[in-house]
């Protein structure tokens, strides 16, 4: 949640933070904020809104300064107002301040200082920051900022400049994540690559209770006592192009668009010339991996989905049960957990508090956690035990779209992987589904060319205000995630359902005018899904079938609709069977003219509980 972007370098900063926090406007978007220091001192200019609003303000009042930090917000604690956007400043206004995450306590530290005179000009928790900077007036901003990541509590990623230091950034980092880029005679930081990587490629992920000190020429990195930590400096590989819409109205289109690719990349190297499943990176002992004797899966949002999708492939293909969880929910049911299981924490960011919470409690139990992300040096990468890397590059509109395919084909590889270390399956069966998975790729691409067809037929429904979508087993989590994509995108009421329950108590709410759209890709339970589709053709429904290609006939009777996906065996066909819904989901929401790639009320990366 939030992003934040500083330069202190030859330029005027202000051509640094204005692009990069524009690219990091899918963090937070409800308002921005800018702090320099130049040859007048610190000016802070902020607004309510959209970048477009601030840069609308510094038009109209231009500041200068070759050093500076900047924010977008999405609003935690004290509404989206112009007085709450960062950066906040100290009483003097010598200090400002910007910040990613929570400060827990900040009700406590507000009412210390209240009690020492300190004035607040916002209702936010980061402003207490500010004032304990000022309290250590005495001390250089670099020890002050190490004193106050002592005191504060929870999730922050901040940066902060003084006025008496006016050649240096001073920055801090716990549980939310900040990146340093290293440039020639400039530095840059920021919550995330793309807002400086069109300056710099080379870049330095900062690890939890570290504070960093930059000015032009150097970069120095410490431990909260001021020991001086390894700095490991790393070149980016993708470019900022990858980063940018390449020629699409919106990244949410280019990202459905680039998952083919994104596929192959994620395969590449992970399966040797005699079809054998490797994972490089994956620091996870063979003995572990036999050990184990159950599997835990705990994620949020679209990667919960593809956790419902794991629990299947991993209990078909290895025979380990698998218990699933929203990673919100798993500390508070007190699962049994000990050395004997494996969690899988899944986060494309791999920033999400409540699933780095959740594998943070499953590792104090004693499980061995792998990760699956799509961010290398991510929190989840390296607070893991072992990881697996989609690679996806870059997804920048809201909507998970290419890292969700990844995780699918990821998770299906992961599974197949240890059925082959445990000998769960025999070879030639392993063999002949990474052979398929190998086909997604292209299967994918034949997916992409149902577009037209989606286009046309959700004109039909620019008035529709309920969706129901169906589907049992394998197709279920691909109906959740088709009605996950419509909500936060199209703001229509979806409900993702298993076909089967829908006549326990849901079937009430299916009359002329609702679309039930059913997923019937698994051939083990397709005609039960069929069955429940005309179920909700005599109540009045109008029915859209996703089926393989060549089952049409079978659904013609019951079906308004037919969309056809490229066939895969076994649960294959869950990626191609995901595409044609977030078509779905993307021109529904297009239609009402509404901002896919930043829909209202959310972020990209939720850094919060
Ligand atoms: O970065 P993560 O995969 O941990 O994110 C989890 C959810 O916040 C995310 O999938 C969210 O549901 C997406 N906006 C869905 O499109």
């Amino acid at each position: 949640m939030c992003g934040i972007v500083g330069y202190v370098g030859p330029r005027p900063a202000l051509d640094v933070l204005v692009p990069g926090l524009e690219g990091l406007e899918y963090r937070g978007y409800d308002s921005a904020g800018v702090a320099l220091i130049g040859s007048d001192g610190l000016a802070v200019t902020k607004t309510a809104g959209r970048m477009a609003d601030l840069v609308s303000a510094l038009e109209s009042q231009p500041v200068q300064g070759s050093i500076g930090i900047g924010h977008t917000r999405w609003a935690t604690h004290g509404a989206p107002t112009t007085g709450n956007a960062h950066p906040h400043r100290d009483c003097d206004g010598s200090v400002a301040v910007i910040h990613n995450g929570i400060v827990e306590n900040w009700a406590a530290l507000r009412q210390q200082l209240l009690a020492t005179g300190h004035e607040f000009s916002s209702e936010t928790d980061t402003e207490v920051i500010a004032h304990l900077i000022e309290e250590r007036a005495g001390l250089s901003l670099a020890d002050a900022v190490r004193e106050v990541m002592k005191l504060a509590e929870g999730a922050l990623a901040i940066a902060v400049v003084r006025t008496d230091e006016p050649d240096r950034i001073v920055a801090a980092r716990r549980g939310s994540p900040l990146v340093i880029g290293r440039g020639q005679g400039e530095n840059f930081l920021a919550s995330d690559i793309p807002a400086f990587l069109k300056h710099t490629k080379n870049a330095i992920a900062v690890d939890d209770d570290r504070v960093v000190e930059m000015t032009a020429d150097s970069v120095a990195i410490t431990d909260l006592d001021g020991n001086p930590t390894p700095i490991a400096e790393r070149e980016i590989e993708w470019d900022l192009e990858a980063a940018e819409k390449g020629g699409y109205s919106t990244f949410m289109l280019k990202e459905i668009y680039e998952q083919p690719t994104a596929i192959t990349d994620t395969l590449r190297g992970r399966i040797d010339g005699t079809g054998r499943i490797e994972f490089s990176e994956l620091d996870l002992d063979t003995k572990i991996v036999r050990m184990i004797d159950k599997v835990f899966v705990v994620a949020c949002g679209t990667s919960y989905h593809a956790a419902m999708m794991a629990k299947y492939a991993i209990e078909r293909w290895t025979r380990l049960p698998v218990e699933i969880d929203i990673a919100s929910e798993f500390r508070y049911r007190d699962p049994v957990l000990d050395d004997r299981s494996l969690v899988i924490g899944i986060s494309q960011s791999g920033e999400t508090i409540d699933t780095l919470a959740a594998i943070r409690y499953a590792q104090a139990q004693g499980a061995t956690v792998v990760g699956l992300s799509n961010v290398v040096d991510s929190a989840l990468a390296r607070d893991a035990d072992a990881v697996i890397y989609t690679r996806s590059g870059p997804e920048i509109g809201v909507a998970a779209t290419k890292t969700f395919t990844t995780q699918l084909v990821m998770l299906q590889l992961f599974g197949l992987y240890l059925a082959q270390q445990r000998g769960a399956l025999d070879p030639g069966t392993v063999g002949n589904l990474v052979a398929a998975i190998q086909e997604l790729p292209q299967t994918v691409e034949r997916a992409l060319k149902l577009e037209d067809q989606i286009r046309e037929m959700t004109t039909e429904w620019s008035e529709t205000r309920d969706f129901f979508f169906l589907g049992r087993a394998g197709d279920f989590p691909v109906a959740m995630e088709g009605a996950l994509k419509l909500k936060e995108i199209a703001y229509v009421r979806a409900e993702g359902y298993p076909a089967g329950e829908m006549k326990h108590g849901p079937i009430s709410l299916i009359e002329k005018g609702v679309v039930v759209i059913g997923v019937a890709t698994d051939s083990h339970v397709r005609a039960k899904t069929l069955s429940n589709m005309e179920e909700m053709k005599a109540r009045g429904g109008t029915i859209v079938m996703v089926v393989e290609e060549g089952d049409e006939d079978d659904v013609a009777s019951v079906a308004d609709h037919i969309i056809a996906v490229p066939d895969s065996p076994d649960l294959l066909c869950i990626v191609n069977a995901v595409v044609p819904l977030q078509f779905l989901a993307y021109h529904v929401a297009t239609a009402r003219s509404l901002d896919v790639d930043k829909p209202r009320n959310l972020a990209k990366t939720v850094t919060v509980e």
